[in-house]
């Protein structure tokens, strides 16, 4: 799921995304994240911000090469496994 706040609050937020698992790896995720940054610079949006399981690691390896950094954790945030979730910030 992609947000985009840029009306109201001035940010983009991504929460949930998925590749389909026989196109992983061929970097997809970091040509969605490419793409927006770009959008967002056109749009002269600065804020961009990501949500993502402890255990997602492909995603949390998107978000370090974008250079996101990792400025909260929630603890069992999530209903369904009680995961922790990592919230992420990029100042573009
Ligand atoms: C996360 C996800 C969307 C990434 O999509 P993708 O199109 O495969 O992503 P990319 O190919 O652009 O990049 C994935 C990176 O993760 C890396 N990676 C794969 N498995 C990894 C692991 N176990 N630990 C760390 N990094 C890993 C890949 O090497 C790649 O990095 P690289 O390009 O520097 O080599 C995909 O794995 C997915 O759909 N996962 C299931 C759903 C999910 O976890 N969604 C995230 C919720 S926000």
């Amino acid at each position: 799921m992609v947000f985009n706040w840029g009306q109201e609050k001035n940010y983009v937020k991504i929460t949930s995304i998925g590749t389909k698992s026989s196109f992983r790896g061929q970097g997809l995720a970091h040509k969605l994240i490419e793409t927006m940054i770009d959008d967002m610079k056109r749009e002269g949006m600065r804020d961009f911000r990501g949500e993502t399981r402890v255990t997602k690691y492909p995603m949390q390896k998107v978000f370090s090469d974008f250079n996101f950094r990792c400025v909260e954790t929630f603890k069992e945030y999530y209903d369904n496994t009680m995961e922790d979730a990592l919230r992420y910030n990029l100042n573009i």
